[in-house]
């Protein structure tokens, strides 16, 4: 409760001290918790950030999770400090039901995990002793301040469970196409003339990309919005020459303005009270990138409306349509603060204290970004966004990523159970830096990042200022070539992640999830971290180990089949894969029952998509049965949502039989995209013909090929526009 100062022995607790740090607490101490019971539960996960694996681990002997929003600075791996952001919602599992505990709070929170296994597992208890009690998890949440909000959702699917939590807490935004390609960023690109380089770079290699990055120094002296006259004297024509190529620009945005009166902005912004407060009511400086800096107070309405504004094309100078954003630094990140960040007791909007809203700070910084280019289009264009600070909710707003990680394997492994952790608690557009942020990868780890990165959802190279550059195509051509094949296999993908994301868009299930997420009475898969399914048809199992020969594959589901896509060899489910690997393997399985659609051919972004015919690989389950859908848009405007211009396909195939039909009434959208192929994985015999039927013309015979050894038929040349309705009959 808030309380009144009072002259006794308790207000010694009103003070608390760090280091040099003195934390006055205006309202006098406080905290809040609940305790919680999960009857017959052992498995549990969530909790955004921290460097550790999906599943939550016991702390009875150790350090609680903690949910405070830091810059931490290489973090350390396998620990419950907090980093970047924070999503306090809690995931249970167990075979026939998954749980979602939210402990909606933003201030500094603690959460302690005890597993108890049942008597009958529990070896500690003699066996004449063991009786039946059910294994249960207590959880025990502990905040700061604020009060108890607490939702259970009760599933029991775990496709339920996340259409409950985004009802509460929002969907995830379906990003523009673009976002899903490849981003090339560095701290820094020095000048022009380097990103013409690095851009022509990519087309003299032949592989795709659709975005370069701008890093802190392309400011003038780190005033956001801003161009540094040297190096980007003329910022409109460097995005003109990316844009005729379809390709964007993302430039850095921090939450700190450096404290110079001589700067109009800052004036601005000062005038317009819109800065964070010391507890004294004076304007609260820390210091940051520029030195001494004034920080945004970003949860008053007013000031999101301002800074929304400073995203206009004709307030920010030398922006054009073309130009995105990345907000940086925003838990926020104050290098003179108490652990780097903003004092507890600063002063927000309505006399708030910043331990109340802490963990919201960069939330809000995202939502007025994202409102910012909304606007800047008039309301007709997607934006796009990047925060490395978030809340639960940020799904709504855009991507994600895990912060300053570092160029060694572990790093590299430990991405998988982070972007899992986020997308169980519906941040869905999340990712890694590529290769590490810190130091250099060697050239066997670099592939290995972009072998495992291009399988998730947010796909972006970069490097800390100190790191030697590493653009795909400087460690030789066996490197380049291998980069260049999974780049270009990230794009053929494209019009299957655009899928998911529309999935996510409209039922809050995230683009990847951990096996149980399929797997839900597979107890085998409860604990699995290293593999992660992409959509429900796609196991992914990337290596994250150095020289190795062979990985170990769990291959969920005694009555399943899996499609090796490389070489389309099928395997049963229900055990564990040994399967040889090279450099250039990437394993990746086809569910059997399941269709996924690619982009043919080869892009050099992704607006080349629209062109490219499709290619449809259809994955027979054991009673020859198998379904998929895609989704297509314009890939870039609102017109999905207010004109609903979209359309949503289906591909069923039963009994020798392949239907394209609308997944839905809703929508229309026309395009001249073509099916050319049609490959079907797990055809036990030749067929001695296949016809195609479509309304409105004759039946055709189509070409096919069958290779006995790997019971695949392709069904090729054909041009079947997707938007219409067609079947293909094997006989
Ligand atoms: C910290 C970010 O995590 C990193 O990606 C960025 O390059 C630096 N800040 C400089 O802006």
């Amino acid at each position: 409760h808030l309380s009144e100062l009072q002259e006794d022995d308790s207000s010694l607790l009103w003070k608390e001290t760090f280091k040099q740090f003195v934390d006055i607490k205006a309202n006098g101490p406080s905290s809040i918790g609940a305790d919680l019971c999960l009857h017959g539960f052992s498995h549990v996960y969530g909790l955004p950030e921290h460097a550790d694996s999906l599943q939550l681990r016991d702390t009875r002997d150790d350090e609680p999770y903690r949910l405070y929003n830091l810059d931490v600075f290489a973090y350390d791996l396998y620990s419950r400090f907090g980093l970047y952001g924070s999503v306090p919602l809690l995931v249970a599992h167990k075979l026939d039901r998954t749980l979602g505990v939210f402990w909606q709070n933003a201030s500094e929170t603690f959460v302690n995990i005890r597993y108890s296994p049942s008597d009958q597992q529990d070896e500690q208890v003699p066996l004449i002793q063991r009786r039946w009690r059910e294994p249960q998890t207590d959880v025990h949440w502990l905040s700061e301040s604020g009060v108890i909000d607490c939702v259970v959702l009760l599933g029991p699917s775990p496709q339920q469970l996340f259409s409950q939590y985004a009802q509460l807490t929002g969907y995830q935004t379906l990003p523009p196409l673009f976002a899903l390609g490849y981003h090339q960023s560095r701290w820094n690109y020095k000048d022009e003339a380097d990103v013409r380089a690095v851009d022509s770079g990519f087309d003299r290699h032949d592989i795709p990309y659709d975005v370069m990055w701008l890093d802190i120094d392309h400011t003038d002296g780190k005033r956001y919005f801003t161009w540094d006259p040297v190096c980007f004297p003329e910022p409109a024509r460097l995005q003109l020459h990316l844009e005729k190529k379809n390709r964007k620009l993302v430039v850095i945005s921090d939450p700190h303005f450096k404290a110079d009166p001589d700067w109009s902005l800052y004036r601005e912004a000062r005038d317009g009270g819109h800065f964070v407060k010391d507890r004294e009511g004076q304007l609260y400086v820390g210091s940051c990138w520029p030195g001494e800096s004034c920080y945004l107070d970003f949860s008053r309405p007013d000031t999101r409306a301002w800074y929304s504004r400073c995203f206009a094309l004709d307030k920010y100078k030398g922006s054009t349509p073309s130009l995105f954003l990345w907000n940086d630094m925003n838990e926020p990140s104050v290098f003179s603060g108490p652990e780097q960040t903003m004092p507890k007791d600063a002063v927000h909007y309505g006399g708030w204290e910043h331990r109340e809203l802490h963990n919201l700070y960069g939330f809000y910084q995202h939502m007025a970004t994202v409102d910012g280019l909304i606007t800047r289009s008039g309301g007709s264009e997607r934006p796009f966004v990047l925060s490395r600070s978030f809340f639960a909710g940020s799904q709504r707003l855009g991507a994600v990523w895990t912060g300053d990680n570092v160029a060694t394997w572990e790093y590299l492994k430990i991405s998988i159970p982070m972007l899992l952790s986020l997308s169980v608690t519906g941040v869905g557009f999340c990712g890694a830096d590529v290769g590490g942020f810190f130091k250099d990868p060697d050239p066997e780890l670099l592939v290995r990042w972009y072998q495992a990165a291009a399988l998730q959802p947010f796909f972006r190279g970069h490097s800390a200022c100190v790191s030697k550059r590493r653009e795909p195509w400087l460690f030789g051509e066996e490197v380049t070539a291998a980069i260049r094949t999974v780049i270009r296999q990230r794009y053929q993908l494209l019009p299957y992640w655009y899928t998911l994301f529309h999935r996510a868009h409209t039922s809050g299930l995230p683009p990847i999830r951990p096996l149980w997420v399929e797997f839900p009475r597979e107890r085998s898969t409860f604990s699995v971290d290293n593999q992660h399914m992409i959509g429900g048809a796609l196991l992914a199992c990337p290596v994250t180990d150095p020289g190795v020969q062979e990985v170990k594959v769990l291959l969920p589901g005694s009555d399943e089949i899996w499609f090796d896509v490389q070489s389309a060899e099928m395997h049963k489910g229900g055990g564990t894969l040994s399967l040889p690997v090279t450099l250039d393997t990437v394993p990746v399985f086809q569910r059997g029952g399941s269709v996924i659609c690619r982009s043919a051919g080869s892009s050099h972004c992704s607006a080349d998509l629209q062109l490219l015919p499709l290619s449809i690989t259809v994955a027979l389950d054991p009673q020859g049965a198998a379904d998929g859908e895609l989704y297509l848009d314009d890939g870039h405007s609102f017109n999905y949502l207010h004109r609903k211009a979209f359309c949503l396909r289906r591909f069923n195939m039963l009994s020798g039989r392949l239907l394209c039909r609308a997944a839905s009434e809703e929508g229309a959208f026309d395009c001249d995209t073509v099916v050319h192929s049609v490959t079907i994985l797990g055809m036990k015999s030749k067929p001695s013909a296949v016809t195609v039927h479509q309304s409105g013309s004759e039946d055709t015979s189509a070409e096919f090929q069958y290779m006995e050894t790997c019971c695949r038929l392709t069904v090729s040349s054909l041009s079947l526009r997707v938007v219409t309705d067609w079947e293909i009959q094997i006989l």
